[in-house]
């Protein structure tokens, strides 16, 4: 048989009578007696191919034979369908293949599971047969989208002088807060490389080295604990400018993801996108990454708290409380349900009480009398089936606990738009955070710049200063983060001391950064998008695995190819490992 003359998704009535070969597997059959209809399938769509035993010059018996997901190459008419039984939903809907020839590329085995629909099967079986899933309409509509991002990505950031530069992926650590993926060297008995985690020394060494605008999609490789938006290795789109502020930076971003949200999905974002410190965003909506196509703010609750006599308010720090409508859709166990989300974020408890006409009810309302129930609905403008959540706690856990249960009350009460798209910068987070030791963290990264007027100011009251750090996040996903950096070496030298790291360790891990920083370094600052989480805003999917060709489960395993998987002791003893028999 000759090469395919068109794809499965191509044909029209404008090629009526035309002599064909197509390609492609067989995605559904349908036997009508004398007469079999099948689906052909391929990357381009669905072509509807009718063998007839009258008209069909080989072999019919092959034809009955054939199963989902043959290879099947074949040669035919194209034919005008009866107007009756066109197909609107897609291109070739209007034409059939009237088929005269046959030929059976390749067979395939029954399928471990109906591919045309996913959700038939655990996710473990398709992730082992993930080549199988990855034929479904849903996931190549995903990595189609994937392949626009990239290339809009690309054209934006080349048209304004951005150079795409490769960075070493066997490197030395670069801490970004998670283990590091380590590599033993083989030349060097007792030497490791670390995979990166991100490339954030490479790319502030390529300003010192005067490229002034870089840009990398890269793969990033981080030992976390792995949720529905983590992937132990995760692709950024890695950037560094020079001489800027945050607002060129932030300026440049919004104009790519613009770009990106019109290219891929024709979806106009508003610009300028909106700003909320760190701070207004815990208080707002208990989150460094609100969702804002949902109003559902917090509201502080001690003044009238304090006024009830519910003891168990008078000790806490912060009392917040989220005021919904729609009580009468809050049962039991709803409540409960919310109870159990505000124990998963550190809270003891969730309050709760409802609203009727001028009085209180429910939950803790008998701790509130007339006067206060009556002050409160007048001054937090309740009305009849209000129900309030009110957690007492730090001001953190009260915050992130009403936090997370702003979310599940939007889904309960089904407010989130899901064709609405809401970016927000987050700005003016806290330089450091501390452990459970008090010793300073940092809570972006150590390269960071602190917001000071001077060095001496990093003296004090370190838990009180802000970074010049940024994240964009939208409808309540961190999409990107980046900061202003320090290109004074003595800051950094100064951040590593107050990181508690002593001077050994300084040098032997930052020696050489250090060390650069020193001939010459433009100020600069920039960015990394978490590429797999922006293809899955774009996609709509929301888990990380659905816009990956090749994911890891959530404990870090590729099931199609078995790794992490054995090696051979040869392998072993050359890089001079012994694994420990436990
Ligand atoms: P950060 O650690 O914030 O910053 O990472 C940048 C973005 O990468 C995405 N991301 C992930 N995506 C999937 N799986 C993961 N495990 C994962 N971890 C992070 C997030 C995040 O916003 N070097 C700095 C950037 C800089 O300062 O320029 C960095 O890596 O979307």
């Amino acid at each position: 048989m000759e090469h395919r003359t068109h794809t499965c998704g191509q044909l029209t009535s404008k090629e009526n009578d035309l002599k064909v070969v197509l390609n492609g597997w067989v995605n559904s059959i349908r036997l009508h007696g004398q007469i079999i209809f099948i689906d052909l399938r391929d990357r381009y769509g669905k072509t509807q191919l009718v063998f007839d035993s009258k008209t069909f010059l080989g072999d019919f018996e092959i034809v009955k034979k054939l199963s989902l997901e043959d290879v099947l190459a074949i040669e035919g008419i194209v034919s005008l369908r009866a107007q009756s039984a066109f197909n609107k939903n897609i291109i070739t809907g209007q034409i059939e293949i009237l088929v005269s020839n046959i030929l059976l590329v390749n067979e395939a085995k029954p399928l471990p599971f109906v591919i045309s629909n996913r959700n038939s099967a655990e996710e473990n079986l398709r992730l082992k047969y993930r080549y199988l899933e990855l034929r479904t309409e849903e996931l190549q509509n995903n990595l189609i989208i994937r392949h626009k991002a990239y290339q809009a990505v690309r054209s934006y950031l080349s048209n304004n002088d951005f150079l795409e530069i490769e960075t070493p992926v066997l490197m030395k650590s670069t801490p970004e807060g998670a283990r590091d993926y380590l590599v033993p060297s083989r030349i060097h008995e007792g030497r490791f490389y670390a995979l990166p985690q991100s490339p954030q020394l490479y790319k502030q060494i390529l300003m010192i080295a005067g490229f002034d605008r870089y840009f990398q999609i890269v793969k990033c490789f981080r030992d976390e604990d792995l949720r529905s938006d983590r992937q132990p290795e995760f692709t950024q789109i890695d950037i560094e400018m020079s001489f800027v502020d945050e607002y060129h930076v932030m300026d440049y971003m919004e104009k790519l993801t613009k770009h990106v949200f019109k290219t891929v999905k024709n979806i106009e974002l508003d610009t300028p996108f909106e700003k909320l410190t760190w701070s207004k965003a815990m208080d707002s909506y208990g989150s460094d990454k609100p969702d804002l196509r949902f109003e559902l703010k917090l509201t502080d609750f001690k003044e009238y708290a304090l006024k009830s006599s519910f003891k168990t308010f008078f000790e806490a720090d912060a009392i917040k409380t989220v005021i919904v409508n729609n009580a009468d859709l809050f049962t039991r166990k709803k409540i409960d349900n919310l109870t159990d989300i505000a124990k998963t974020c550190g809270a003891k408890g969730l309050a709760w009480f409802k609203v009727g006409n001028n009085e209180l009810s429910g939950g803790i309302s008998k701790f509130f009398d007339e006067d206060l129930s009556l002050e409160m609905i007048e001054t937090l403008n309740l009305s009849e089936n209000d129900i309030l959540f009110i957690v007492a706690d730090s001001h953190k856990v009260a915050c992130t606990a009403l936090g997370a249960i702003r979310i599940e009350i939007a889904k309960h009460l089904n407010l989130i738009d899901v064709g609405v798209f809401k970016p927000v910068w987050i700005t003016d987070f806290p330089m450091f955070d501390h452990d459970d030791m008090d010793q300073l963290t940092p809570m972006h990264h150590p390269f960071t710049a602190p917001k000071i007027d001077n060095i001496n100011d990093l003296n004090l009251d370190q838990k009180n200063i802000l970074s010049r750090a940024y994240d964009l996040t939208i409808n309540g996903n961190e999409v990107a983060g980046g900061s202003i950096r320090n290109y004074d070496p003595k800051i950094q030298s100064k951040i590593f001391e107050l990181l508690k790291m002593n001077k050994d360790e300084i040098d032997s891990k930052f020696g050489f950064f250090i060390e650069a920083l020193k001939y010459g370094t433009p100020p600069h600052g920039g960015i990394a998008f978490g590429f797999d989480r922006l293809v899955m805003l774009l996609s709509g999917s929301d888990n990380i695995r659905d816009v990956i060709a090749f994911p890891k489960t959530t404990s870090a395993n590729s099931l199609m190819d078995n790794s992490p998987s054995n090696v051979s002791n040869l392998q072993l003893e050359e890089l001079n490992i012994k694994i420990n028999e436990s």
